[in-house]
């Protein structure tokens, strides 16, 4: 069967085309007598192809171990061999018929070191290159956390976690829900490094910090040629540099809405057009989608297409705010603290109980990040070991605690505003106004949470939702 495509080559091509396959090459026979042995070889080594033909191979080829090969049938592959003051890289086949050996066929690799080096270096740059562009990427489109990262014990938190860890396995798209600063980007490290597409990309773009009328090439590329000041040779866009791996679409609720429509085709038909491109390409990407929008919201008010909603929307992933989890606060706190004596170069910091007590209470609209900032800055004015009150930034200590003691409202008491200048009228309506305030200022303080102004305000939920219904809060 191998021999069926031969045959169809004219046997006066055989020779040339044996010839130009290597520039050296030397057959011989089970005894080691030269059966075979082209010009180029007999020029180098001083002799004819008359005079070597049927003689024994090591009488003309000085160090030659052809005889052995044919003997043994061991193949050896890149050997040096010296000839003529000179070395050469050889190869030694043995050669085969019906499962018995006949002989062995030897060719020239370089012909000599010099031809050999060349190759190395080239080879050697080519090398260089690929290891260079190969950390290149794993340094940046690698994902660098895993599920080991995430702290928290809290019940709302480890159902996300374990939900996340379930899915990370399947090729199903993933929506991640949570205010800035909980985790999002962290969540969608880890659910890549955790799946079968660990070894591939991770590519992160952030829809919102990229204007929009860049957006499309990022993510699909371009076209030599596209629009002025487009690079030569075209670009690859994220879609395609993410092939294979997973492509983290931060802030997908500021995409444009115009983008929201090429970007559900892609995922649709699971290929991109570059742009000023005419050929489709095929991608294969795991989407990971995360905002902190209420896309409901976005879908309903006509700002989120609802049909990209659905397709993103397969597994969702809620991650809770800080607020919603203050058993978690002191855990996560220690270990940024860990985190950020390795970058001070600090050890054994530690929390005061007061300053424990008011990261606990405090409503973290910034989530962790939030918390690693109020750390950072406390070490940075820390000289001792232990962070007290006095370290944490201003507008944390300020701030009340919902539950007050005695010392605390006559505190609160102090900062009451001016009250000589209430206008002369009903007393109801002056009582009505503050109280319509009062709430009000709490609502701005918990970023809308009514059931966390309701404990602010020392009220139960009941009546502070009727009051809101009144002042149409
Ligand atoms: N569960 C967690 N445990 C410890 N650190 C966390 C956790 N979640 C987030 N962080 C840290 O908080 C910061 C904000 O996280 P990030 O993923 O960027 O949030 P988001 O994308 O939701 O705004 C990062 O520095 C991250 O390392
Ligand atoms: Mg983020």
């Amino acid at each position: 069967m191998a021999c069926q495509g031969f045959k169809n080559i004219p046997y006066s091509w055989h020779e040339q085309i044996i010839d130009l396959l290597a520039e050296r090459i030397v057959v011989v026979d089970r005894e080691g007598n030269i059966l075979y042995i082209n010009e180029a070889y007999c020029e180098f080594l001083g002799t004819t192809v008359e005079k070597a033909l049927n003689e024994p191979v090591y009488e003309v080829i000085e160090n030659s171990r052809m005889h052995i090969v044919a003997k043994t049938g061991k193949k050896e592959l890149a050997a040096v061999q010296p000839i003529n003051g000179s070395e050469m890289i050889a190869n030694r086949y043995p050669l085969y018929e019906n499962g018995e050996i006949v002989g062995a066929l030897g060719t020239v690799m370089f012909r000599n070191p010099e031809e050999w080096r060349m190759y190395k270096s080239k080879i050697q740059r080519l090398v260089e290159e690929l290891r260079y562009y190969k950390t290149k990427v794993q340094s940046e489109y690698k994902s660098k956390h895993d599920f080991s990262h995430l702290i928290g014990n809290s019940p709302l938190f480890v159902a996300a976690k374990k939900l996340a860890e379930r899915v990370s396995e399947s090729a199903s798209y993933i929506l991640i829900i949570g205010e800035s600063g909980t985790g999002k980007e962290l969540f969608a490290h880890s659910i890549h490094n955790n799946s079968d597409r660990s070894g591939m990309p991770f590519v992160a773009v952030n829809c919102a910090s990229i204007p929009e009328h860049l957006l499309e090439s990022e993510l699909f590329g371009y076209e030599e040629g596209a629009f002025t000041g487009a690079k030569k040779g075209g670009k690859k866009g994220l879609f395609e540099i993410a092939n294979n791996g997973t492509l983290f679409l931060d802030e997908i609720g500021d995409m444009p809405i115009a983008m929201q429509s090429k970007l559900l085709r892609v995922l649709q038909e699971r290929e991109i057009h570059r742009v000023g491109g005419q050929k489709s390409i095929a991608v294969d990407v795991r989407i990971i989608a995360a905002t902190h929008r209420d896309l409901d919201k976005m879908v309903a008010e006509g700002h989120f297409r609802q049909d990209l909603y659905y397709r993103l929307n397969v597994i969702k992933i809620e991650i809770p705010p800080l607020r919603k989890r203050k058993e978690d606060i002191e855990l996560i706190a220690m270990n940024l603290l860990k985190k950020l004596e390795g970058r001070f170069f600090r050890k054994g910091i530690e929390l005061s109980q007061e300053v424990k007590g008011k990261l606990t209470q405090h409503s973290w609209p910034g989530n962790i990040r939030e918390l690693e900032n109020v750390l950072e800055r406390s070490i940075n004015v820390l000289d001792g070991q232990v962070i007290e009150l006095d370290h944490l930034p201003l507008y944390l200590r300020e701030q009340e605690s919902p539950h007050h003691d005695e010392k605390k409202k006559s505190k609160t008491s102090n900062i009451m505003p001016d009250f000589s200048t209430i206008p002369v009228q009903p007393l109801k309506e002056t009582l009505a106004a503050v109280e319509k305030q009062a709430i009000e200022n709490a609502l701005a303080f918990t970023k809308g949470n009514k059931l966390e102004a309701a404990k602010y305000l020392e009220m139960s939920k009941t009546s502070f939702y009727e009051k809101c219904k009144l002042y149409n809060l």
